[in-house]
């Protein structure tokens, strides 16, 4: 629709996939100030990073430049006092002059302050999910049939595996991560989770989180942590310190996110189970999220509807749809590939 629209359009947007396909200019609002790049998201991404990388240097050149001056002019105004000997002091004020002619070139931020996770896992079972047969049906209730959600589903999970679970809202999807965590019974089939697996869990409505807890609270009840420790962890991920002691509800959408992931760092999981994780991410934080997943030994089982995150983390896409799943080997673009040749 938006490609199709003959006006213009702009759009304030998080979801790199859209920004992909139908901006063909993003403008980049930081301190206060907005640069225009021409592209789409991916070009943008790599040509801010080149001006930064440019920008550094120039201002590296400009400042071993403006040293060499400063050197210069102090070296004339002495020998000209020292031999009373105005040329040299005039010679002096006229390159100090020159040094404050000079259009200063800004020092870049090339390392904004990013949320400090770390997801760190580690190595349990091989298998570490087997899904055989499994049903879940709400039984009818005022007037209404049985609601059959799950019909006869099978799935199996080996360490290591980076697993997008995708489908139509209502699919199912947060239903089977609530039987997965044992929050709701299945109506038939079996959940196999391995043996030395430990499961965290990112819920896409922040349910895991304690509304009526001070931050500080809520990351000393998840571990054994000193008050200093458990400040310190929190300003890691970003929090003030006004923040860190006033109640989680008062946090922003993003902010409760930060707050799941933090929280989940210190459950000491090996197998994630996240929903919709990006939901409420700005971009930084969003890679740094695609990054630690990157890097984290363990296994990841995650719904997501951002088609960029899913691109970057996931390498199987399994779709539910009609109470059953169907697999998909890579990530997202392949899993559309695939359905548009099928
Ligand atoms: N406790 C419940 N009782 C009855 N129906 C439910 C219950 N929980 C979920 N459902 C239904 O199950 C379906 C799947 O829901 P859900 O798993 O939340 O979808 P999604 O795939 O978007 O996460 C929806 O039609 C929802 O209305
Ligand atoms: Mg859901």
């Amino acid at each position: 629709m938006i490609r199709g629209y003959k006006g213009g359009v702009v759009i304030v947007s998080h979801d790199r996939y859209l920004l992909d396909v139908v901006a063909d200019e993003i403008a980049d609002l930081e301190d206060g100030r907005i640069a225009v790049y021409p592209g789409n998201y991916s070009e943008f991404a790599f040509e801010k990073q080149t001006r930064l990388l440019r920008q550094q240097q120039m201002f590296q050149i400009q400042q071993r430049e403006i040293s060499r001056l400063e050197e210069a002019a102090k070296r004339l105004l002495i020998w000209g006092r020292t031999y009373d000997n105005p040329k040299l002091i005039i010679r002096g004020k006229a390159i100090q002059k020159r040094i404050e002619r000079i259009d200063r070139i800004d020092k870049p931020v090339l390392e904004r302050r990013r949320m400090g996770l770390e997801l760190e896992g580690w190595r349990g079972s091989n298998k570490v999910l087997e899904i055989r047969d499994l049903d879940k049906v709400f039984p009818a209730s005022d007037g209404m049939d049985d609601k059959i959600v799950l019909a006869g589903l099978e799935l199996l999970i080996w360490h290591g595996e980076r697993v997008g679970l995708v489908g139509p809202n209502g699919a199912g999807k947060s239903v089977l991560f609530r039987l997965l965590l044992g929050q709701d019974e299945a109506t038939g089939g079996d959940i196999v989770i391995g043996p030395s697996v430990r499961t965290g869990h990112y819920a896409q409505e922040h349910e895991t989180l304690d509304y009526s807890l001070s931050l500080l609270d809520s990351v000393r009840r998840a571990a054994p942590l000193s008050e200093s420790t458990a400040v310190a962890f929190l300003t890691k991920f970003l929090f003030t310190y006004e923040q860190i002691r006033s109640k989680v509800s008062t946090l922003s959408g993003g902010e409760r996110s930060r707050l799941q992931m933090a929280l989940l760092t210190l459950t000491g999981a090996n197998f994630l189970l996240l929903d919709e994780p990006t939901n409420n991410l700005d971009i930084a934080a969003a890679e740094v999220l695609e990054e630690s997943l990157a890097d984290f030994e363990g296994t990841v089982f995650v719904i997501s509807h951002d088609r960029y995150f899913l691109d970057r983390v996931v390498s199987r896409i399994v779709e539910l749809d009609e109470g059953s799943l169907t697999d998909y080997p890579g990530n997202y673009s392949d899993y559309q590939n695939q359905k548009r040749n099928a």
